[in-house]
């Protein structure tokens, strides 16, 4: 029997409980992989824009891609809480228009939650979402929508004023009704003390092992993407490799027809192929 569906109150006890599992995943096979692994939220991150779709950055996605992909990964997760991303411009506009897409993403997408970036300045946006009864993910620290502000893909928090800063976000966001805030590449000792002042869980990213969770991106984790690999990433395996041995013999043994060989053909009598030989 499939293990029960989790819900947002599931995640929200797990605050100082079982350390919360969570791994993006962009499409059915590999949200069917991570589901069946037992881990607790299936993230479909706008980092789609740059590991699948070849973009440089997030800035890029749009409410289609995401929504198109959310799609996908809902289909393939019967126990994991979906979460997905609201892309850069779709919720920064105005409040209606925040609602608007964060709607669709649970009424066309079947997410079960949106994840939105920003402390203080989003935390008005994450309140009307969950004022219209969308469940919200925020998202501090390194917010690569808007990395360009920050000075690039850098560590966050490291002055004393930097770090009050992040722990004012995280305040405004738990303020507004978020069910949880991904910490993204913040010191360690900041992220901890950020994980205490919160009654929510936090999920880090390059944020130490003191937060309530751990998100990282499956194609760093399997060794998929390897334009830019952060120093927070703990790759598992090195699929990329095993994957082109694989490609490199395919195309060898279609060049020296060693493939297709009989195991992998179809077969018919003699005596029809005869005939078929002398009608033409
Ligand atoms: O887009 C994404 O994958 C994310 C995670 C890195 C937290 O936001």
């Amino acid at each position: 029997m499939p293990e029960k569906k989790l819900t947002i109150p599931d995640i929200r006890n797990r605050k100082n409980g079982t350390p919360i599992s969570v791994l993006t995943a962009y499409d059915y096979p590999w949200a069917r992989m991570v589901d069946a692994a037992g881990i607790d939220i299936v993230l479909v991150g706008d980092s789609l824009g740059m590991v699948v779709l070849g973009y440089p950055d997030t800035v890029s996605v749009t409410m289609e891609e995401m929504l198109h992909h959310t799609k996908a990964v809902v289909r393939g997760v019967e126990r994991a809480l979906v979460v997905t991303d609201l892309p850069f411009g779709s919720y920064n506009s105005s409040l209606p228009a925040a609602i608007n897409n964060a709607t669709r993403m649970l009424k066309e997408g079947r997410a079960d939650a949106v994840k939105l970036e920003g402390g203080v300045a989003m935390a008005p946006v994450a309140e009307a979402i969950v004022r219209a009864g969308i469940p919200v993910q925020g998202h501090i620290g390194l917010t690569p929508q808007t990395a360009t502000n920050l000075g690039g893909f850098k560590v966050q928090g490291k002055s004393a004023h930097a770090a009050q800063q992040l722990i004012e976000d995280a305040m405004a966001l738990e303020e507004a009704g978020c069910f949880s805030i991904v910490l993204e590449a913040i010191p360690a000792p900041l992220a901890a003390h950020i994980t205490s002042r919160v009654t929510i869980p936090t999920i880090g990213i390059g944020a130490g092992a003191g937060c309530d969770g751990q998100v990282l991106v499956i194609h760093d984790l399997v060794g998929f993407y390897d334009r830019f690999t952060p120093k927070f990433v703990k790759q598992y395996t090195r699929l990329s490799e095993p994957i082109a041995a694989a490609l490199a013999q395919y195309k060898a043994e279609v060049e020296n027809r060693s493939f297709p060989d009989e195991t992998h053909s179809f077969t018919m009598k003699s005596e029809e192929m005869d005939k078929l030989l002398e009608l033409y």
